[in-house]
């Protein structure tokens, strides 16, 4: 988390590094800064909160510098402050830091015993004073550096410039995304392309451990061991337009109605419409004595690996492993020789999905990663990547990735379904068929949005939520219940549906809305039955449905009326209700929709 840039430019930057920032708020809006060297000396103007603020300082107090560092802030060390606002420094050198130094306790005591004195509780300040305290010892910038970074343990890209010298930027790159933008006599630095796509479309990107010395002319590359290396410079196809909310309040309400298109598109990436046939990458292993699946992912990503797993058992009857990326990889799985690892992300950059990556990698699974970033380092380390074809998410809260994930998976298990001999190919096509209309039923969906209002406007009174669901509505409770409480601050849970009388059925009072994802598939009856035990307890059931309530016996259900589909397809066309819930819900309590408190975008932290 964090987003940092850095521009060697030819005029002043400071306009430029809030532009730059603009396009990372996703990764952190707690506070921003920027410093810059004026007159040989370093400055830097910071602000608590989300980006404007800064703006707002920088238009009262400018800044001249050609060369500067920016950072945009999700508080780990420290709270939300002005002072524990990045960058961080000292009369000789300023920092942006995106990681966490696991040591800077040990490194804070080293250097405070030494007469350096810390104004920060930030973990970022222990390097500043590291590479001053080498400097004060006679070190060059580079060397003192050099020095630093051997003694750093943990996650980190960093931007550091100098006092006194306005053509060196210092960048560095373990654990935490860096690119760096190569201009004409300009040099840039930034946590992603799109940061620097206002700037350059050439990019070049630091791999694990590499630390690179920045300036006007050009850049030199160091690797871990300090060793001068060639790192390839590529075309990024990051758009240089800003993102923007189009017509819409807000980016999640743009991004909700994006669905049709984008789910179009991530289907046509695995679909040959001519034949209606699955199309996968070469994923590396024999899928016919294919022994196992291990999928791994977070939060809504993680939902969707869910549905993943009832698909490649159903369809491919292959046996899966799902777990929380954050559990998995210290859980020391077993791995069978010949499986293939799963990884989903939306970003392609979250620590602990990365991590377990890395552990199935090691164990010899083959890799296979679900990205929305073509250049992420999910991507880049994988063996195969289903790219989902979703475009920038920008609300916080995901949504059109979502979808996009399942539109890959459901073409993955029919993929390795049609491999294995466990579908035919009637089945394929009818499975095709269902995945094809989904687009067209979404926009339906999302024509009779006014529907959700006055219902949104009831859950908006509520102090707990519940969500059911059955097989694959299941983890589509799950997320329903994620997307209420990240973007309402509401308090819900998603359960099975039949897991409710084991416990759960406890909170049901007439204040607790319990919302049902009850597509009419084989196990409707079922969940029928489920809403009757909360009825007979006076809970107040909303049903998102393709089935009549009344026919089903279940009256006094609000229904949330839902076009009827394959049930292959469901889990795409139920999430697009339990988004707009969540969306309209949190409207209606005035929240800041696309970006909550405390959360952010792309999480590359543990
Ligand atoms: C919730 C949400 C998060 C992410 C999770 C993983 O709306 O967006 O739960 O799904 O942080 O992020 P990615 O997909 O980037 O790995």
């Amino acid at each position: 988390m964090c987003g940092i840039v850095g521009i060697i430019g030819n005029k002043p930057i400071a306009e430029d590094l809030v532009e730059a920032l603009r396009r990372l708020e996703y990764r952190g809006y707690d506070s921003a800064g920027v410093a810059t060297v004026e007159d040989g000396k370093l400055v830097r103007r910071r602000a608590e909160g989300k980006l404007r603020n800064l703006e707002k300082r920088l238009l009262s107090d400018p800044l001249q510098g050609h060369i500067g560092i920016g950072h945009t802030r999700w508080a780990t060390h420290g709270r939300p402050t002005e002072v524990n606002a990045h960058p961080h420094m000292s009369a000789t050198v300023s920092v942006v830091h995106n990681g966490i130094i696991e040591n800077f306790r040990a490194l804070k005591e080293e250097l405070t015993a030494c007469g350096h004195v810390f104004e920060s509780d930030t973990d970022t300040e222990a390097i500043v004073h590291l590479i001053t305290d080498e400097m004060q010892k006679g070190a060059s910038p580079t060397k003192a550096v050099e020095h630093a970074l051997s003694k750093l343990q943990g996650a980190f890209a960093l931007g550091i410039i100098f006092s006194g010298d306005e053509d060196m930027m210092i960048a560095a790159r373990k654990g935490s995304p860096l690119a760096i933008g190569h201009g004409k006599d300009e040099m840039y630095l930034g946590s992603d392309a799109i940061a620097l796509a206002p700037f350059t479309p050439e990019i070049t990107y630091l791999e694990e451990g590499d630390w690179a010395v920045l300036r006007r002319s050009g850049v030199e590359i160091f690797d871990v061991e300090s060793k001068p290396v060639k790192r390839q410079a590529i075309r990024s196809v990051a758009s240089s337009l800003m993102v923007d909310k189009g017509n819409h309040r807000h980016f999640m309400a743009k991004e909700i109605h994006e669905q049709p298109e984008v789910i179009s598109h991530t289907l046509a990436n695995y679909i040959d419409m001519s034949k209606a046939k699955v199309v996968l990458p070469d994923l590396g292993v024999d899928l016919v004595t294919l022994p196992r699946v291990t999928i791994s992912a977070c939060g809504t990503a993680y939902y969707a690996g869910l549905v993943a797993k009832y698909w490649l058992e159903q369809i491919a009857r292959v046996p899966v492993e799902i777990d929380i990326a954050s559990e998995f990889r210290y859980r020391e799985a077993p791995m069978p020789p010949g499986g293939l690892a799963v990884f989903i992300s939306q970003s392609g950059e979250t620590a602990d999905t990365l991590a377990a990556l890395r552990y199935c990698k090691a164990k010899g699974q083959k890799i296979a990663s679900v990205v929305n970033v073509r250049t992420s380092t999910i991507a880049r380390e994988s063996d195969s990547v289903l790219l989902t074809l979703a475009g920038p998410e920008i609300g916080v809260a995901s949504t059109k990735a979502f979808t996009c994930q399942l539109a890959a998976l459901a073409c993955l298990a029919i993929g390795i379904g049609r491999a294995r001999g466990t579908i035919s190919r009637e089945q394929e096509i009818a499975y095709v068929e269902a995945l094809l209309e989904v687009p067209r039923l979404i926009s339906a969906l999302l024509a009779e949005d006014g529907q959700f209002n006055d219902i949104a406007q009831h859950l908006s009174q509520a102090r707990d939520v519940l969500y059911l669901g059955r097989g694959v509505s299941f983890p589509l409770a799950m997320e329903g219940a994620l997307k209420l409480k990240e973007i309402s601050y509401i308090h819900a849970e998603g359960y099975a549906a039949g897991e409710l009388k084991h416990g759960p059925i406890a909170l049901i009072d007439e204040n607790v809305p319990v919302i049902v994802v009850a597509p009419e598939d084989e196990l409707f009856p079922k969940t029928i039955s489920n809403m009757q035990e909360v009825a007979a307890r006076g809970g107040q059931i909303i049903m998102i449905s393709d089935a009549d309530p009344v026919a089903a016996g279940c009256e006094q259900a609000i229904h949330i009326s839902v076009p009827k589909v394959n049930p292959l397809a469901s889990p795409l066309l139920y999430a697009i209700p339990v988004q707009l819930l969540a969306y309209q819900t949190a409207v209606s309590r005035g929240t800041d929709v696309d970006q909550p408190r405390n959360l952010a975008k792309s999480v590359t932290v543990e």
